[in-house]
C-alpha cells in the first residue's frame, strides 16, 4: 500500500444532498450464501455501525419472485444496503424502488461478479466492459430512489491491468452524480477463472484503487479485497474511507468486534455472553417463525476460531442430527465446550 493519505474531501454530496464519508468506513461485503439477514443480524450485534450489505439479489428473483423473501430484514440492521444484479435499466429502477420503499438505505449495483451464471445474464463483472449502460442503470437507479446508488466493482477484466481501463469506468459513472465506489482491488477473469480462484488468483492492487480516491477526490472510495487484519485496515483507512470486508467477516467474525472498538464506533467491547444470548433469543424467534436452525446460526461457526475449544464449537454447530432438532440450547450446548 502506498501512503497516499485520503483527502479529508469536505463537501461531498450526492445527488444534492450531503453525504456523510463515515458511513461507509466498516462495511460487511455482500456473499451469497453468506450474508443473509441472519448472518447480518449476528454481524451487527458484533459491529453496531458497520454497514452491512445483502447477498446479491437479481432483478428478476426479485421483481418475479418472492420479494418479502428476499428482501425481508429485522430493524436492527440498519444501516443495510440492497445489492442488485441486472443490466436493464428500468428494472433496476424498479427493483430499487422496491428496495427503498422496504427500507434499505442504499441501492448498490454488482459490477463484479465473474460467476457464469452472471455473465450469461450479462452482468455482474462484465459490465464493467460497458461503462454507458453501467451510467445509464445508475442514472435510472438515482431517478428511482433518494437514499444513495453506488457501484462495486473490479479494476480491469481478464488480464488488461491499465489504470485507463478502470479510471474510464469509474469516470463515466462518476457523471451520473454516483459519489460511492467500492473497489474490489483486482482484475476480475472472465474465462476459465472459477468465481472463488477470482478472489484469490488475480493479484490484489491497492495502489491502483489508491489513485481512483485521489483522481476522484470528492467521491468515497471503499477498499476491499484480501483484508483481513486490524493492522491491514487501518493502513486502508489512511487512504480510503472504508474498508469493506468480506471473507475475514465470515470465518472470523470477531474482527468486526474488534474493529468497532478501533475505530471508535464503541468504547468497549462487545461481551461475548451478550451476543450468544441474543443470539439464543433470536434463534427462538426464527424457529418459532418456521426458519430451520442451521440457517440462523452458520455465520457464528467461525465465532470463537483461535479460542480453546472452537473446533468442537463447530463441530456441534454443524452437526446434522443437533441441528434437525431445532432447538436454540445446541448454542448454549456448543458454549459449554470452550474452553
Ligand atoms: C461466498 C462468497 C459469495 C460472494 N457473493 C458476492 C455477491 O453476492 N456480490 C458481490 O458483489 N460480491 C460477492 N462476493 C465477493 C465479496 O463481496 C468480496 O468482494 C470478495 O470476497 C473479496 O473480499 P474479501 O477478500 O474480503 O473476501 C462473494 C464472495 C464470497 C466468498
Amino acid at each position: 500500500m502506498n501512503s497516499l493519505t485520503h483527502a479529508e474531501t469536505p463537501g461531498l454530496s450526492l445527488q444534492g444532498a450531503a453525504l456523510d464519508s463515515r458511513a461507509w468506513e466498516l462495511c460487511v461485503a455482500p456473499m451469497i450464501d453468506v450474508t443473509d439477514r441472519h448472518c447480518r443480524y449476528f454481524h451487527r450485534l458484533l459491529a453496531p455501525q458497520a454497514r452491512l450489505y445483502t447477498e446479491m439479489i437479481t432483478t428478476g428473483a426479485l421483481l418475479h419472485g418472492n420479494v418479502p423473501r428476499h428482501l425481508d430484514f429485522h430493524v436492527s440492521e440498519h444501516p443495510v444496503a440492497l445489492q442488485l444484479g441486472g443490466s436493464e435499466p428500468l428494472d433496476l429502477a424498479k427493483a430499487a424502488k422496491l428496495g427503498e420503499q422496504w427500507g434499505y438505505d442504499e441501492i448498490n449495483l454488482n459490477c463484479g461478479c465473474p460467476s457464469e451464471r452472471v455473465q450469461k445474464g450479462a452482468f455482474g463483472a462484465c459490465l464493467m466492459a460497458e461503462p454507458g449502460l453501467v451510467a445509464d442503470c445508475i442514472k435510472a437507479m438515482q431517478d428511482a430512489v433518494s437514499v444513495p446508488v453506488t457501484v462495486k466493482h473490479r479494476l480491469g477484466l481478464d488480464y488488461d491491468d491499465s489504470y485507463s481501463f478502470v479510471r474510464d469506468f469509474v469516470g463515466r459513472i462518476h457523471e451520473t452524480g454516483c459519489r460511492v465506489f467500492i473497489v474490489h482491488a483486482r482484475n476480475a477473469v472472465l474465462k476459465g477463472l472459477s468465481p472463488k480462484d477470482n478472489r484469490e488468483i488475480p493479484p490484489l492492487r491497492y495502489d491502483m484503487a489508491a489513485r481512483l480516491a485521489v483522481d476522484f477526490s470528492d467521491s468515497v472510495f471503499v477498499l476491499n479485497g484480501g483484508l483481513a487484519s486490524i493492522g491491514q485496515c487501518e493502513e486502508a483507512l489512511e487512504t480510503f474511507h472504508g474498508v469493506m470486508l468480506g471473507r475475514a467477516a465470515w470465518h472470523t467474525p470477531d474482527i468486526l468486534a474488534d474493529l468497532s472498538v478501533r475505530l471508535g464506533h464503541v468504547e468497549q467491547r462487545v461481551n461475548d455472553h451478550t451476543v450468544l444470548e441474543a443470539m439464543m433469543e433470536y434463534a427462538a424467534e426464527q424457529v418459532q417463525a418456521g426458519v430451520a436452525l442451521r440457517h440462523v446460526i452458520k455465520s457464528m461457526l467461525g465465532w470463537q476460531t483461535g479460542r480453546p475449544g472452537a473446533r468442537r464449537w463447530r463441530r456441534m454447530l454443524s452437526d446434522p442430527k443437533a441441528l434437525a432438532e431445532n432447538k436454540p440450547e445446541l448454542l448454549a450446548q456448543a458454549w459449554a465446550q470452550l474452553g
